[in-house]
């Protein structure tokens, strides 16, 4: 510990040992945290782990609107340690059971001078990273303030391989770019939103050290806060923090007591551990609900990638300029290709219902799709009015007789006041048409007007909706929401979210790398489940529409989309293709009917971002055990050894691989299923194509 110390002594220069105090440390195995105040007086902090240094030396701060907050000299008023150790259950989730345990470090602040505020610091050491805040107690001289600025940082020893996105306040639906950080460049970024502002990146972010490092910096428990991005300096590898402003260009409006999120560092020596890391749930508060019985994870298929790939719309009518109050919607001329018609909506009810899946999700059954995106106006849907095409009681009764639930879709095309002002109104209606979960929808540009999907503002939206779905017994699905800080803990109904590129970029843009979902894991997946709706088995989009699909194809080979739900975990999967494509593959589609949602445990066998991924889950209550592996544009053999099986069970192996010259781009749809006994020591080789994967299904066979 000392040799460290006097390392970060000598090499920081700013931050030496000014106060009487002394730097302040907690430690957990290999992870160490140091707390210090610099010559200047500012605090700071570093991390290690074991002898190799993750965070070196870094301010901590935050400054205000009143010009009075904590971004100068502060002085070390005390501080307090704890040790926490207990367990506990999530609701769903990967594992049963998820050990907490941390070290706690609490440094109390102070102003040198009037107003003489106070501020805590908190740091949680657990044994793969470190999560800390800041934490306003009340004082006399501190009630409401305003954040115009955090002053975190996150100084990085080295020139990281770094996995990143561009810091949009906006999306984060981007493909990874992996670069030094000396190279992390988003200035099409800054153009495109016509702000001067350093190269920024998003959080999750993933960074590989040269000396084996995996290192991912996020945050945990967004409440009442802006999202956290990171400013990139390429020539000192230090990244700042960033917070999304609001229309007026502060960042939070708070009043003491008040905390802000945790920033979090989760560390590991290889990457699989990285991966099932549980330190972001561990910092968010447990469940605020006591009866979750009503959550149930599950899979669904939907009337939704037909309107993707074109063959169908999500407007009724072929007209534009309409208004929402005072159109004649049953006068319309219909355009003939709506999607959400009673009939096409009972066939993928017939499907679920045959194939034991439990939910149907209709996009476009209410009014308003007509001009719903790109004109930034406020009253766009009312979330209660169906198409004249679409028999909501008619459906409610179908669906009930075949044990099949609808689900909800919410689009609010961002206009957020109009949503938040028809929310009650719209969950009654759910709840009276027997809906009990709903996706909701953020494109295009917020109203209110210079709001940000990753402000405040919009974060408290997010949230608010957790909680008043929750209230309803209505579980949520959020897409376009700002990405997932672990917050699934205290809302167990929020179920997944999308916050990324999702599949259905394949369906109309240039697609995502077959290295995408590789990458994924690591970063977006850290915070939370996605809604990626995997499971596209006509790889080939010409089919659907040739006028308007042509050539395009999903990148991926079939066999890949399985592995899929096994390697993005969601508690909520969609089955995303049309029932026709699953008709031509009844033998390949039974892996997505057996496939859990919700898991005893998972363990990673292989991974490196980027590369590849192989993830064995255990299914709930019972000993079934799921393996999904993913390789990125290369061709990959997978040795795998069977030992996280029952030993002395002998299972069925069902395997689901890429068939002979499969491959992404040339041969997607070729696939190869076989079966064979195998005992907790067997051991398999997967050969994955380029592109390509490799799904397992594991049953246990009678003694
Ligand atoms: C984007 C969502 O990600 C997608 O799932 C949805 O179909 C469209 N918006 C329309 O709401
Ligand atoms: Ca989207």
């Amino acid at each position: 510990m000392r040799n460290y110390l006097l390392l970060m002594l000598l090499t920081a220069g700013h931050l030496v040992q000014a106060q009487a105090v002394g730097p302040l440390t907690a430690r957990l195995d290999q992870v160490r945290l140091t707390f210090a105040l610099g010559a200047d007086g500012r605090p700071g902090y570093a991390i290690s782990f074991g002898t190799k240094p993750v965070i070196a030396p870094s301010h901590l701060g935050l400054s205000f609107a009143d010009g009075q907050g904590f971004d100068g000299p502060l002085v070390v008023t005390g501080s307090e340690t704890k040790n926490v150790d207990e367990t506990w259950q999530p609701v769903w989730g990967e594992v049963k059971s998820i050990r907490n345990h941390y070290q706690q470090l609490t440094v109390h602040l102070r102003q040198p001078a009037a107003p003489g505020r106070l501020l805590d610091v908190v740091f949680r050491v657990f044994a793969d990273g470190v999560g800390f805040r800041y934490e306003l107690p009340a004082q006399p001289n501190l009630a409401y303030f305003t954040v115009q600025d955090e002053h975190t940082e996150f100084n990085l020893p080295a020139n990281h391989k770094a996995f990143w996105i561009p810091g949009d306040y906006d999306s984060n639906e981007y493909t990874y770019t992996t670069s030094r950080l000396s190279a992390v460049n988003t200035t099409p970024i800054e153009a495109i939103q016509q702000k001067a502002a350093p190269h920024r990146v998003q959080t999750p972010l993933l960074l590989k050290s040269d000396d084996g490092l995996y290192v991912n910096i996020h945050e945990a428990a967004l409440v009442n806060y802006p999202a956290l991005m990171l400013n990139v300096d390429p020539q000192t590898f230090c990244l700042s923090s960033q917070l999304v402003p609001d229309a007026t260009g502060a960042k939070a409006y708070l009043q003491a007591p008040e905390h802000t999120p945790w920033r979090t560092v989760v560390v590991a020596d290889n990457a699989p551990a990285l991966l099932t890391s549980k330190l972001i749930l561990n910092l968010n508060e447990p469940s605020k609900l006591s009866e979750t019985s009503w959550i149930q994870p599950q899979k669904f298929v939907g009337v939704w990638w037909e309107m993707h790939v074109n063959r169908a719309t999500w407007n009724y009518a072929d007209t534009s300029n309409i208004k929402l109050a005072g159109t004649n919607w049953a006068g319309l001329k219909a355009n003939g290709r709506h999607g959400a018609n009673t009939a096409n909506v009972k066939r993928y009810i017939d499907f679920a219902a045959q194939h034991h899946i439990q939910g149907v999700l209709v996009e476009g059954w209410n009014v308003g799709w007509e001009d719903w995106a790109n004109n930034w106006k406020e009253e766009v849907f009312d979330f209660v009015t169906p198409y004249p095409d679409f028999d909501v009681s008619e459906l409610q009764r179908y669906a009930a007789g075949k044990g099949v639930k609808l689900i909800m879709h919410h689009e609010t095309s961002s206009s957020v006041t109009n949503y938040e002002r028809r929310q009650p109104a719209a969950y009654q209606f759910m709840k009276q048409y027997g809906y009990d979960a709903v996706k909701t929808g953020y494109v295009g540009r917020i109203i209110p007007r210079g709001e940000h999907h990753d402000g405040q503002w919009m974060v408290n939206h997010y949230n608010r909706t957790a909680q008043l779905t929750a209230d309803n017994h209505i579980m949520v699905d959020m897409h376009e929401a700002v990405r997932p800080t672990g917050l699934h803990r205290t809302y167990p109904n929020w179920m997944a979210s999308e916050a990324a590129r999702g599949n259905e970029f394949n369906a109309w843009s240039s697609g995502n790398p077959p290295e995408h979902e590789t990458i994924l894991p690591f970063t977006r997946l850290m915070g939370g489940p996605m809604d990626y709706t995997p499971g596209i088995f006509q790889i080939k989009l010409d089919d659907w529409n040739p006028a308007r699909n042509q050539g395009k194809q999903v990148h991926t080979t079939l066999a890949k989309q399985l592995a899929l739900y096994v390697t993005l975990y969601s508690p909520l999967q969609m089955a995303a293709d049309l029932p026709e494509a699953y008709e031509k593959h009844p033998d390949a589609f039974r892996f997505i009917e057996d496939v859990a949602v919700d898991w005893d445990d998972t363990r990673v066998l292989a991974a490196e971002p980027g590369d590849y991924l192989t993830t064995v889950r255990k299914a709930k209550g019972k000993d079934e055990w799921y393996l999904g592996s993913i390789t990125d544009e290369n061709a990959r053999t997978q040795p795998i050894k069977l030992n996280f099986l029952t030993p002395g069970q002998r299972y069925e192996a069902t395997i689901y691989a890429d068939g002979k010259g499969a491959d992404w781009q040339k041969n997607p749809m070729a696939y190869r299923i076989s079966r064979q006994v195998v005992t907790s020591k067997s051991a398999l080789t997967l050969r994955l194509a380029p592109g390509g994967g490799t799904a397992i299904s594991f049953k246990p066979l009678k003694k």
